[in-house]
């Protein structure tokens, strides 16, 4: 299939109510030249105030609703017609994955393979230009590859799959399914497998968020094991940047990995929101915030390493992070002291529950 520049004027995005969805949508919509639906279930994880600053007359629209809904996905395509779909819907926390890995392969294995149906049907009554330019583009992780060692090379698009935790496997099994459809099918997929995202309307239960409002209540900061496991860590913007540059000019079939070329131990990453918190003006009351490190019974399966080679998205399609781990971790934190009452709203009932049932059994080491 040839490369050419693909301009989508209406996208269909799932998940947007997400973390990185969210992040997305807003991105779309400042660019004011595409209509974007967002089918979203709205789980635990996905919050409608993530949208709240959506520019009132945004070319909008939302739809709740499971992608693994057959009936609503075929509806929704032959209704707005997309020329991308841009698949974000997923349960996305590991440590969740261990607790309850059903619902994972749930949405992320069956619910896209019922997506990647729908779009084989929808596609399949193109035509001619239209046709040319419809994208299927499925947003995965680096944790498809498995663990790296200390002196390993950073992962590629041609390393092997070695899931290790229920929610990889799901999502390295969805990838497969994707690569599959191109090759039977020819429906023109795009895959990114990208690392550790952070920034603004993260859930509370990933690391960034969760220690910075521990540390603002001066709760005891949990670091799994010996706090010495490495991710590569990149600012969302940069992520949905690199998302949208795969959507225009990526190559169909093809996949794209995505890094932040910021490698940190998990140690280093509470320090450093430490750090920030510290010199935040007027003094916090909990100060110094490193003293409410307390490390804890490690993840079962825990990856030690995982770092990204982007050279390909780099040289094909002259992408690469712009912010720094310290310049993009500065405004993340920032952000969460600007946005309390969301964060407050994000820390629901459910969530304390997850508090219980994550933290509870793990004992101090
Ligand atoms: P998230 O958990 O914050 O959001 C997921 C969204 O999907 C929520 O709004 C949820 O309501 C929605 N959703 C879940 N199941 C659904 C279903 N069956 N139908 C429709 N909507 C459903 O996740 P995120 O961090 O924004 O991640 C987005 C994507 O990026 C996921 O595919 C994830 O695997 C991938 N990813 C995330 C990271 C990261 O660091 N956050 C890193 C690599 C890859
Ligand atoms: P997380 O944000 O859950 O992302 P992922 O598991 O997808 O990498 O966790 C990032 C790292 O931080 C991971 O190595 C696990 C570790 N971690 C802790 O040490 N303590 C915590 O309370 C959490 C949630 C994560």
């Amino acid at each position: 299939m040839e490369t050419m520049q693909v301009v989508p004027r209406t996208v269909l995005v799932t998940g947007g109510c997400g973390f990185i969805g969210a992040n997305l949508v807003q991105a779309l919509c400042r660019r004011g030249d595409v209509r974007v639906v967002n089918l979203d279930k709205l789980t635990y994880a996905g919050n409608p105030e993530n949208l709240a600053e959506l520019p009132p007359g945004a070319p909008y629209e939302f739809v709740r609703g499971d992608i693994g809904d057959a009936a609503l996905m075929a509806h929704l395509l032959e209704h707005h017609r997309p020329e991308a779909i841009l698949n974000l819907a997923a349960e996305s926390h590991v440590d969740r994955s261990i607790h309850g890995p059903a619902a994972f392969v749930e949405t992320n294995l069956t619910g896209t393979f019922q997506l990647l149906e729908a779009a084989r049907a929808y596609y399949g009554g193109l035509k001619g230009a239209a046709a040319q330019a419809f994208r299927f583009l499925h947003v995965s992780t680096d944790e498809v590859y498995g663990s790296l060692g200390p002196q390993d090379p950073a992962f590629t698009e041609r390393t092997a799959y070695q899931p290790n935790s229920p929610y990889s496997a799901s999502k390295a099994g969805s990838d497969h399914l994707v690569r599959a459809y191109f090759h039977t099918y020819g429906l023109p997929t795009l895959v990114t497998n990208c690392s550790n995202n952070y920034g603004p309307y993260q859930h509370p239960e990933k690391l960034v968020p969760l220690v910075i409002f521990r540390a603002l209540e001066g709760q005891p900061l949990p670091v799994y094991g010996d706090g010495k496991q490495v991710r590569d860590w990149l600012y969302v913007e940069d992520h949905c940047k690199a998302i949208l540059r795969v959507l225009e000019r990526g190559r169909p079939g093809e996949t794209y990995n995505i890094g932040g070329r910021s490698e940190r131990t998990n140690l280093q990453v509470v320090q450093a929101i430490c750090d920030i918190l510290d010199q935040t003006q007027p003094p916090r009351k909990h100060a110094p915030h490193a003293r409410l490190i307390q490390f804890v019974a490690d993840r079962p399966g825990h990856d030690r390493r995982y770092a990204v080679d982007c050279a390909k998205i780099r040289s094909e399609l002259d992408w690469r992070p712009e912010a720094t781990f310290e310049s993009g971790l500065t405004q993340t934190v920032h952000w969460y002291l600007r946005h309390g009452t969301w964060l407050e709203h994000a820390r629901s009932a459910n969530h304390q529950d997850w508090l219980r049932t994550n933290y509870q059994h793990r004992v101090a080491g």
